[in-house]
């Protein structure tokens, strides 16, 4: 299993910060937000991990992380010329991948929970998570049975079927790489995370399952001063560096 961290885009929700540094290089209480997602790929047992970034940022993550060393793991990085999508960190980290399977967080989401015994378990397929929220009409939804088979997915759905959102950590085996070549940009000129769920969905090989704990998908003012506050009252302990 090896590890991708998504950290370009844009972060115009966070603008003017945005405009002196990458959104994923902001604090979060003592540390540089990215430390996060990278603890919890750490944490899980993933030791090589590529991370992804806009061409702009490059030389501020080299001189942050540098090697991996220092954190007992081996990083490679890869520039994404523009954000156009989440599943292009697929089809950019195509050698780094070399036909192994992958897990993807997001550099902007933050966890509590442990995925270790879920990545450990992963054999193949997709794998998605659940979280409940109060505003699944923000976020990718995922419908499901009782016994967690996945039953529908829509992003940013105005009537959501269920009040569970997927977080941005998502694990997959080697045919995400052909699937995400072959998915075209939707009508925000993006290509979208869902579809390549969908993917998986349709061929009855996509399961999800629950993560406990806090979330926090950072991309906002109040969710990144909630994050600032919930990493020294919680996380900042979770960490392993
Ligand atoms: P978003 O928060 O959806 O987008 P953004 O970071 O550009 O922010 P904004 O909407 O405020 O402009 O992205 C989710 C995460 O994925 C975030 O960590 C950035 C990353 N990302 C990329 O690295 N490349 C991409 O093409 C996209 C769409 C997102």
């Amino acid at each position: 299993m090896k590890g991708i961290i998504l950290s370009g885009g844009r972060g115009t929700r966070l603008s003017p910060l945005t405009k002196i540094t990458s959104k994923q290089l902001l604090p979060i209480y003592n540390r540089p937000m990215i430390y996060y997602p990278l603890n919890t790929l750490l944490r899980a047992g993933i030791k090589e991990i590529l991370i992804i970034v806009a061409p702009e940022r490059a030389g501020d993550y080299l001189n942050i992380l540098g090697s991996g060393k220092e954190f007992g793991a081996k990083f490679t990085y890869e520039i994404q010329d523009k954000p156009e999508g989440l599943p292009q960190a697929f089809t950019i980290g195509e050698s780094f991948l070399c036909g192994d399977s992958v897990t993807l967080i997001l550099g902007d989401n933050i966890f509590e929970y442990d995925f270790t015994e879920d990545i450990r378990s992963f054999r193949s397929g997709g794998r998605v998570f659940a979280k409940e929220v109060k505003d699944p009409e923000r976020f990718g939804v995922v419908e499901f049975s009782a016994a967690m088979k996945v039953l529908s997915i829509e992003e940013k759905p105005k009537i959501p079927k269920s009040h569970y959102a997927i977080p941005g950590l998502y694990i997959y085996d080697h045919r995400v790489v052909q699937f995400s070549k072959e998915l075209k940009p939707s009508a925000r000129g993006e290509l979208e995370i869902v579809d390549l769920h969908r993917k998986y969905l349709e061929r009855g090989e996509l399961d999800v399952r629950m993560v406990a704990g806090e979330w926090v998908d950072a991309g906002t003012f109040d969710a990144l001063l909630y994050a600032n506050n919930l990493a020294k009252e919680k996380l900042a302990k979770n960490l392993l560096f």
